[in-house]
């Protein structure tokens, strides 16, 4: 059965959009955690836009399912990484000024510099994923540089604007989550699932675990976090 990790990121944005200290991330993670989530997830960017070094270093005591920090490949995040060692990193690509993650790591041409950073933080038992677009070259990099798990990016399917779109994605989705397993790769998905979209992908078999966070706090706003966890659990553990 497949696990769900949440992203409280945008807890943090709705703190920094009056630069208050509430809601706080670590209550979200907190409360995730009592719903019966499986993991928490935060991406510390570059910029400090939303989740803080402060949010970083709490979640690492008060998280006590998996911690998983989302960063750009740098000389930076890789030193906090080292100091904090969360449960997994994923690394995956950033751009000043994006308004989310805009697609998946490029592995094929940053090889050598991944090939740099993955083994140091491994070597400190550091379980390390890669963010990658479903496609052949970047899952066969993925696997080459020994990395233990790869985010399958889910944008295109969730942005399908109509059934053909969204059948080609989920179809090319499950190729290549095949072609993962196969070379065992240990399987993540994520970017843009929400409450309906979840249903179809959730089905694929080996998949590992759903990063899942906007929608979340969408509804969380509207129903509160724990309900909006467990709605969004119910779903992904009846539909595998
Ligand atoms: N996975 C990755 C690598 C991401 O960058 C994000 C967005 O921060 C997510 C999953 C979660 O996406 P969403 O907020 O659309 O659920």
């Amino acid at each position: 059965m497949p696990k769900l990790s949440i992203n409280i990121d945008h807890v943090a944005t709705l703190r920094e959009a009056r630069k208050s200290s509430e809601p706080d991330p670590i209550a979200a993670a907190i409360s995730a955690e009592l719903a019966g989530a499986d993991g928490i997830t935060i991406h510390l960017r570059g910029d400090r836009r939303h989740i803080k070094d402060r949010d970083l270093k709490i979640l690492r005591e008060v998280v006590k399912t998996s911690l998983n920090l989302e960063m750009a490949a740098t000389q930076e995040m890789l030193e906090k990484a080292l100091e904090i060692k969360p449960d997994m990193v994923t690394l995956v690509p950033e751009r000043e000024g994006e308004i989310t993650t805009e697609g998946g790591l490029n592995v094929v041409d940053n090889y050598e510099r991944l090939s740099q950073i993955i083994p140091k933080l491994q070597v400190n038992e550091i379980l390390l994923s890669l963010f990658v677009n479903p496609d052949i070259e970047s899952i066969k990099a993925a696997a080459k540089l020994k990395t233990d798990f790869v985010e399958i990016n889910t944008a295109k399917y969730s942005e399908a604007k109509n059934l053909g779109e969204k059948i080609e994605e989920l179809e090319k989705i499950e190729r290549m989550v095949d072609l993962a397993y196969r070379l065992s790769l240990g399987i993540n998905a994520g970017h843009g699932l929400n409450y309906k979209n979840i249903v179809e992908i959730a089905r694929i078999k080996h998949i590992d675990e759903f990063s899942i966070g906007h929608s979340i706090v969408a509804r969380a706003v509207l129903v509160g976090f724990e309900r909006a966890v467990r709605e969004m659990l119910e779903l992904v553990k009846s539909s595998s």
